[in-house]
């Protein structure tokens, strides 16, 4: 009898308590069961487990400042931060980051699917199998082939999205618009025409990073054992995967029919991403749902960031007229002998060095080249890693070095530029000290194609129109928060036509 009220009363728990207790046990768990990592200084709170979640929210509330302090303070040296189930350590200076990227393959694995979750999330395994990836360097090297569709999108969109006339200024709110602009230029290429101004799909996109965000957040918390079940039935993931496969089901069903009817003949076969997804996923005979999870991450991947990027160049640009008049002066004369091409873009290097200077001061976050140590590593400091860390390199503090960069907190926007034959660090070039795309092997893979499309975007803007803060002189500020930085959401910028000769 006893036992029966027992399980009675167990079975009424509320659910929601279950996992909460189940939460907190396996927090409890993994935090003892982490690799002794005491010799390892900890910044931004106490060191011990449980109480190191001072320092976790510390970390939350004020993560910018206190990366900035404890890379000032260790440089060169190993520190720890707290996070919800790990500790992550930091390798602070270019030494210590070019000793991660020199770490062979079976010592060293990218962390950065497992750190965030997104194998639960999506509900996939491409760890071992990474096929987004030959999909991604597809797209890489054939950007020259889908460039003159994507400016015809950004042509098209930026005339919705900034009706500007040339007598007055015209407020656009920039965070939604940025956001419409790069999901729309991006599936362009992505999924084509008119998918790629379906109101619905495109809509999905352009927040899809958003929802990442909150399911890695909302899955931060679950034990691992019940990541998969909690993915599927608390966060949106499940739906969304449904819905892409909804919107892209006829086009599927239409590349395949052609497929099986031609096969090796088909000779006019579409040489653009949902078919190299369709291929990629054929060849390893998965369904048509593995098609709609990797277009999904491949744009959770490449839109909140680019977008990221747009605006914080636009919010420079809008409180540096002349800045604005020098940048406009080269792509005017780049497009008068190249017209809208990539090679035009490739001879506007004062604007990728611009670009290069915004992307470093105002990374989408403070860290990056998250890692798992496989096998214990002595790193060139002397720390012992032992197998079973998570590393990472902290972007902005490196960025705000003044051994790296001199004069470090101002804006250059020429910092980079080199006239003639000199070689100019381009925007996606990663180097120990310049770590927005991470380094090495793993290093962003989208980069090459970020760098077309912000170009292209900045470059149209810059010439249809004149751009000014709404608020004389100020840019808007960046908020930060943990280790992810966002870009203002609310400011307004003003925008007004130019009177354009050519296009
Ligand atoms: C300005 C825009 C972008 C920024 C700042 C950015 C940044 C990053 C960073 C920091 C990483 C991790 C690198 C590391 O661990 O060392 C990454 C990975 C990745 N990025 Fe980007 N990215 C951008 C655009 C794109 C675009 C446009 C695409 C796709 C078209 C893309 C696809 C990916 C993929 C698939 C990965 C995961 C690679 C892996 O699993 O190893 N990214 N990105």
């Amino acid at each position: 009898m006893q036992g029966y009220t027992t399980l009675y009363t167990l079975s009424n728990l509320p659910t929601a308590y279950f996992f909460v207790g189940a939460g907190f046990l396996w927090l409890v768990f993994r935090f003892f069961s982490q690799k002794n990592l005491r010799h390892i200084p900890t910044a931004g709170g106490p060191p011990l487990p449980i109480v190191s979640y001072i320092g976790l929210y510390n970390f939350w509330t004020n993560g910018t400042q206190i990366l900035q302090h404890a890379y000032r303070q260790h440089k060169g040296r190993a520190f720890k931060v707290p996070m919800v189930d790990r500790w992550l350590v930091v390798l602070p200076g270019k030494q210590l980051v070019d000793d991660i990227q020199r770490l062979p393959d079976d010592t060293v694995d990218p962390a950065i699917m497992e750190f965030f979750g997104v194998h639960h999330m999506l509900g996939v395994d491409w760890h071992d199998d990474p096929l987004y990836m030959p999909i991604v360097r597809k797209l890489t090297r054939n950007t020259e082939l889908v460039f003159p569709d994507m400016v015809d999108e950004i042509v098209v969109t930026c005339r919705e999205l900034i009706p500007a006339k040339n007598d007055e200024w015209h407020p656009v709110h920039l965070y939604p618009a940025m956001h419409m602009l790069v999901a729309r230029a991006s599936n362009r290429v992505f999924v084509g025409f008119p998918m790629c101004r379906q109101g619905g799909y495109v809509d999905m996109m352009a927040h899809f990073a958003d929802d990442m965000v909150q399911a890695i957040t909302t899955l931060s918390i679950v034990p691992d054992f019940m990541r998969g079940f909690v993915a599927r039935k608390v966060t949106v993931m499940d739906q969304r995967i449904q819905l892409c496969l909804e919107y892209l089901q006829a086009t599927i069903d239409d590349r395949k029919a052609m497929m099986a009817r031609f096969g090796k003949d088909w000779t006019d076969k579409p040489n653009d991403m949902i078919q190299w997804v369709i291929d990629e996923t054929m060849a390893r005979k998965r369904g048509d749902d593995e098609i709609a999870r990797l277009v999904l991450f491949i744009n959770g991947s490449a839109i909140a960031t680019t977008a990221h990027h747009l605006i914080e160049a636009v919010y420079d640009i809008c409180v540096r007229p002349d800045l604005a008049d020098m940048l406009r002066e080269e792509v005017e004369a780049a497009v008068a002998e190249d017209g809208w091409t990539r090679a035009a873009m490739a001879k506007m290097r004062k604007l990728d060095s611009f670009l290069r200077e915004s992307v470093r001061l105002h990374g989408t976050a403070t860290l990056t080249m998250f890692r798992n140590i496989l096998k214990p590593v002595t790193l060139s400091d002397g720390t012992f890693i032992p197998a079973g860390t998570t590393i990472s390199a902290p972007t902005l503090a490196t960025h705000f070095d003044e051994d790296n960069y001199p004069d470090a907190v101002q804006f250059d926007a020429l910092r980079f530029y080199k006239s003639g034959d000199k070689v100019q660090q381009q925007l996606p070039t990663t180097t120990a000290d310049y770590l927005t795309f991470g380094h090495g092997k793993y290093a962003c893979p989208g980069r090459f194609f970020a760098q077309n499309e912000l170009k292209a975007m900045m470059a149209h803007m810059l010439v249809h129109y004149d751009i000014r803060s709404a608020c004389e002189g100020v840019r808007p500020a960046d908020v930060h928060r943990g280790f992810s930085v966002h870009p203002d959401m609310d400011a307004r910028v003003l925008f007004r036509k130019r009177k354009v000769d050519f296009d």
